[in-house]
């Protein structure tokens, strides 16, 4: 797998966000939700624009590809919360404390066209090597049933199963996940998808960096 690039996203990315959200949440999830469960799933999928704020989420693109296309979008957390959009109840912007806690992998979208082609593990390499940059040694996420292959295929392990976290009787589980951060493999997965050398990825992480 090769030639994506990534870059930080922007406020003026929100629409093509959400777009590509929407069609990842009603496209991908199919052959693991009924219908009436993926319009549930909403309520604990989709954009959080604290994730844009605090300079964690990543867009990819393919290389030599229409400019406004994105293969993928997805982040991580030094907050709290776990997993949700904007609008997701049980929200909070609470720093974590990197000793002691793990950092979050957070909204993970790839766009349908671009599906098993490792935009995911781009997206998971790219956060758990920013949150190591940061002090933390562990990753933990809160895992759609679409999203549990990909992140048991990047090593992470089933905690925790919360049936209906959107407490509307429709059981669309969020399965809580953790890995220890392995730096290398991370700088392995982003050097092999965009030809990035680890120095340039970290420099560009840190820019990206709020001083809050
Ligand atoms: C989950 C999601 C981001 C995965 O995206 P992706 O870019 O297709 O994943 P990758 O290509 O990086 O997959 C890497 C590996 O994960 C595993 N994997 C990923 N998707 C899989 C699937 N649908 N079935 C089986 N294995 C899968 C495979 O081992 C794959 O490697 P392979 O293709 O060489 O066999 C995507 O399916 C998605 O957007 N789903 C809908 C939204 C969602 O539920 N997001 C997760 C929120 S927690």
């Amino acid at each position: 797998m090769s030639g994506f690039s990534w870059r930080i996203a922007e406020e003026t990315d929100i629409p093509a966000i959400s777009a590509l959200q929407l069609r990842a949440i009603e496209e991908l999830q199919r052959p693991f939700l009924t219908p009436a469960q993926i319009e549930s799933s909403k309520k604990t999928m989709g954009l959080d624009r604290q994730l844009i704020d605090d300079g964690a989420y990543f867009m990819i693109s393919e290389e030599g590809g229409p400019e406004n296309v994105f293969a993928g979008c997805g982040g991580w957390g030094r907050r709290a919360t776990l997993f949700g959009g904007s609008h997701s109840e049980g929200r909070s912007d609470a720093f974590l404390d990197p000793k002691t806690e793990p950092a979050r992998i957070r909204a993970m979208y790839t766009n349908p066209d671009f599906t098993r082609r490792g935009v995911g593990k781009l997206l998971l390499a790219l956060g758990e090597l920013a949150a190591s940059e940061e002090g933390f040694s562990k990753m933990t996420l809160g895992a759609t049933l679409a999203g549990m292959p990909l992140y048991e295929a990047a090593g992470f392990r089933a905690i925790s199963r919360d049936e209906d976290p959107a407490g509307d009787g429709l059981n669309v589980p969020v399965i809580t996940m953790e890995k220890p951060i392995d730096r290398d493999g991370a700088v392995s997965v982003i050097a092999t998808a965009t030809g990035e050398a680890a120095a340039e990825t970290v420099r560009r992480l840190a820019q990206a960096r709020p001083s809050y």
